[in-house]
Parts: C-alpha cells; sequence; structure tokens
C-alpha cells in the first residue's frame, strides 16, 4: 500500500484539534501559576492561529461547496464566542476568573471540534464528501500557519476579526453581593 508523505487538510485541522486537547489537559493538570499562565497563552496562540487559517482558506473553500451550510455558520458563530474568551484571557491573565475562563474555553472549543468531526454531518466530513481538492488546501493550510506562528513567536496576538458577531453592546460589571439581612 502506497504510504501517504504529507497529511490532507482534514487530518491537519484534526492534528491542530488533538494538540490543543493535549495542551488543555496539561493546563488542568497544572499546579504551578507561572505553568498555567504559560499553557493558557500557549493555548490562546494555538486557537487564534487555527481559527485564522480555517477562516481564511478552509471556510472559504467549503463555502457553495458542502450539502448543509449551517454548520459552517454555527462554526463563525463558536469562533467568534471563543475569540471573546481568548482575548478575555490574554488581557486578564493575572485577574480573577483566569481559569474560569480558560475551562469555559475548553468547554467551548471540545464541543466545536466534536461539531467539526460529527461523522458524515460534520464540516470536515462534508468538506469530504463535497470533493474538495484536500491537498491543496493542505499546502495552503500550512504556509499560512508557519507565517503566523513565526508573526506571533513573540506572544502577541492581534485583535482578532469576528465574523458573525456584530452586536457587542456590553456594560463591563462584576458579580453582585448577596443582599444584606
Ligand atoms: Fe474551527
Amino acid at each position: 500500500m502506497p504510504r501517504r508523505t504529507k497529511p490532507d487538510a482534514i487530518a491537519l485541522i484534526k492534528e491542530d484539534h488533538r494538540k490543543v486537547e493535549k495542551l488543555f489537559a496539561s493546563f488542568e493538570k497544572a499546579r504551578d501559576e507561572d505553568r498555567k499562565k504559560a499553557l493558557a497563552r500557549q493555548i490562546c496562540t494555538e486557537l487564534t492561529i487555527h481559527a485564522m487559517v480555517e477562516e481564511e482558506i478552509f471556510y472559504p473553500a467549503c463555502q457553495g461547496s458542502i450539502e448543509d451550510e449551517d454548520v459552517l455558520d454555527e462554526a463563525y458563530v463558536e469562533h467568534d464566542g471563543a475569540k471573546v474568551l481568548i482575548s478575555e484571557i490574554m488581557s486578564n491573565i493575572n485577574a480573577r476568573f483566569f481559569e474560569a475562563k480558560v475551562t469555559v474555553l475548553s468547554e467551548m472549543i471540545k464541543h466545536h471540534v466534536k461539531e467539526e468531526e460529527k461523522r458524515s454531518e460534520g464540516l470536515l466530513a462534508q468538506a469530504k464528501a463535497a470533493g474538495l481538492d484536500l491537498d491543496e488546501l493542505a499546502a495552503r493550510l500550512t504556509a499560512r500557519k508557519d507565517e503566523l506562528t513565526r508573526q506571533f513567536a513573540h506572544g502577541h496576538l492581534p485583535p482578532a476579526h469576528t465574523r458573525s458577531y456584530t452586536g457587542h453592546n456590553l456594560i463591563q460589571d462584576k458579580p453582585l453581593s448577596a443582599p444584606a439581612g
């Protein structure tokens, strides 16, 4: 049987998913505060790059080709939700709620990954069924990922672009204390 030398686009996306799952598991186990912060920064950087290459290359290739585009819309909304938490984590790494934000981000990503990898109706399965050129997409994903990895190596992430969120009108506030008496 001929051995594939290069992973296709679907294999690459799945590799990224497995990598970030491992990082979240390490975060959960970590006890040292500095280690937790370093892991959180690494998670946020990996996810930012992953979301960017999907949104720039993979999702546009799926648009107009896959059978059920609702999953694509949901993927954009899930990404935008994750971007808000990523931005929160990166700018408030020493604040209260830091750990809770990473934990909730991990739950959101778990859900998103499960949806993308679902048998037959998931985005990856649909991309395969649509006959997209997965080798050509893999080459583009890899090139862009390498470029972004170099760009973000210093740990500074630029503000993310939302693709579906447009209605932010929020007031920053704090948890309330129980009423006296
Ligand atoms: Fe995604």
